[in-house]
């Protein structure tokens, strides 16, 4: 199979040449990371996976079993609009660019790289999870976040080795070369650097680290260099699947410690085998606090001159009345800042509006079971590593602590080492077998693709 065959898009790449010769010289190595990176243990098996194949609406995916090494990473972007506009800052009013604004283009080339470089980072973290899979049916649904991921760093290179040249093709091979975890070549943002061990945190990472990802895509697609636009506009549609794997992985381990609480009485549901309440409030409030770091500083000059420049808006910005943001305030901290330089804290409201709607699904299944106990959202300035709040100490309620208090009480707020590894032990081995579920999580509610929960999501190699 010839590389444009191979690599299904709408960016006519048959007749790229130069495009298609930085492909492929990029793809073994591409290959190559996914083999060393890749989930592990499972390269063999035929997997029932969604692979884009068109930017139509209603039929841009086709459903069918693939070897992961054999997954189609296909360059899409979304269907360009006529006589774009930009849409905000100091160029509104003026046609989008196809081409990188000289100005621009270490700005640009920042946040493209910044992006594409969270999508290798997160199938690295991932990377064991197969091992402890509670079914076939999850096991598939990590894997199609994972080649997904995989594709959206297509989605990054394209843009990099179209619009960059020589330094887009050094971009391009660095993304292979960083380490999620790593002592000296780690990934460019904290989130994406710490392990994922366990199926709870998978399922709080594609709720909380995934949705930040939304909301990066969405100020992104917003963007005046029109590619970015078309290209972020595209993965959105992927990843709605990653953020419902999470949100439902959650509300699955919420109902089936709920229902063990009916059916035993017992409030401590440890000794029954399954996940407890103030578990799954630790893992939210690591994942959340570390999501949230991953928007930036409250005051950032730099968000200033992404939107200054055009380049990264808000998410759904033609919402907005006034797309200058040259007046007006936002209280950030409990100062009134200049809107342009408060541009993350904007979108992380966004953002932790959105998240509040998975806390009220969760907590939904926990008052259907007539449990007195709710989840939270910890307070914003909980538990951060940037920006206004990160000097200082503040409990999940956002009150200020000590180092000393802290210390004493990081294990109330946080996993500590114990919860960890009772987690972990709880989910191994994983039970790849056909319409099987782990004790610890109930069944989803419907399949994939119309397919049952019994289905043989996954192909085992014999
Ligand atoms: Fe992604
Ligand atoms: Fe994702």
């Amino acid at each position: 199979m010839s590389l444009y065959e191979r690599i299904p898009n709408n960016v006519d790449l048959s007749n790229d040449k130069r495009l298609l010769r930085a492909l492929e010289h990029w793809l073994p190595n591409y290959m190559q990371w996914w083999s060393d990176m890749g989930p592990e243990g499972f390269q063999a098996d035929d997997v029932y996976l969604r692979t884009a194949t068109s930017v139509e609406p209603g039929g841009w995916a086709h459903f069918d079993y693939v070897k992961m090494p054999d997954y189609r990473w296909g360059i899409f972007l979304a269907p360009p609009e006529h006589d774009r506009l930009v849409g905000f800052g100091d160029h509104m009013g003026l046609p989008v660019w196809q081409e990188v604004p000289g100005e621009y283009r270490n700005m640009l080339r920042r946040l493209i790289v910044t992006q594409g470089d969270t999508e290798p980072a997160s199938v690295e973290q991932q990377r064991l999870l197969g091992q402890s899979a509670p079914s076939l049916y999850d096991l598939r649904n990590l894997f199609q976040v994972n080649v997904e991921e995989g594709r959206h760093l297509w989605a990054m290179v394209y843009l990099l080795h179209s619009y960059f040249g020589r330094d887009g093709r050094e971009e391009s091979e660095e993304l292979l070369e960083r380490r999620s975890g790593s002592s000296d070549k780690p990934r460019i943002l904290e989130a994406f650097n710490e392990p994922i061990e366990d199926w709870l945190s998978f399922y709080m990472f594609t709720t909380f680290t995934d949705r930040d990802g939304k909301y990066q895509l969405l100020a992104l697609a917003e963007s005046g260099f029109d590619p970015l636009s078309r290209t972020t506009r595209f993965m959105l549609t992927e990843e709605a699947h990653h953020m419902f794997v999470g949100e439902s992985g959650v509300r699955r381990v919420v109902r089936r410690a709920c229902e063990i609480m009916r059916e035993t009485g017992d409030d401590d549901v440890r000794r029954q085998g399954v996940v407890d309440l103030p578990t799954v409030q630790k893992y939210i409030n690591l994942w959340f606090s570390l999501s949230l770091d991953l928007f930036g500083g409250e005051v950032s000059s730099n968000a200033a001159s992404f939107f200054s420049a055009g380049m990264k808006g808000r998410a759904q910005e033609p919402k907005y009345a006034d797309h200058l943001a040259l007046e007006g305030s936002y209280a950030v901290a409990g100062e009134d800042i200049p809107l342009r330089n408060a541009m993350n804290e904007v979108l992380r409201d966004s953002y932790i509006e959105d998240c509040e709607k998975c806390l009220e699904r969760w907590n939904r299944v926990i008052t259907e079971h007539e449990i007195p106990y709710q989840l939270r959202l910890p307070d914003r300035r909980f538990h951060r590593h940037i920006g206004a709040y990160a000097a200082h100490r503040f409990d999940p309620a956002g009150h200020r602590l000590t180092v000393e208090q802290w210390n004493e009480r990081r294990d109330e707020f946080l996993p500590g080492e114990k919860d960890s590894a009772y987690v972990r032990n709880l989910m191994a081995p994983g039970i790849p077998e056909i319409g099987k579920i782990a004790h610890w999580i109930s069944k989803p509610t419907t399949g994939i693709h119309g397919k049952p929960f019994e289905f043989e999501y996954v192909r085992r190699e014999q």
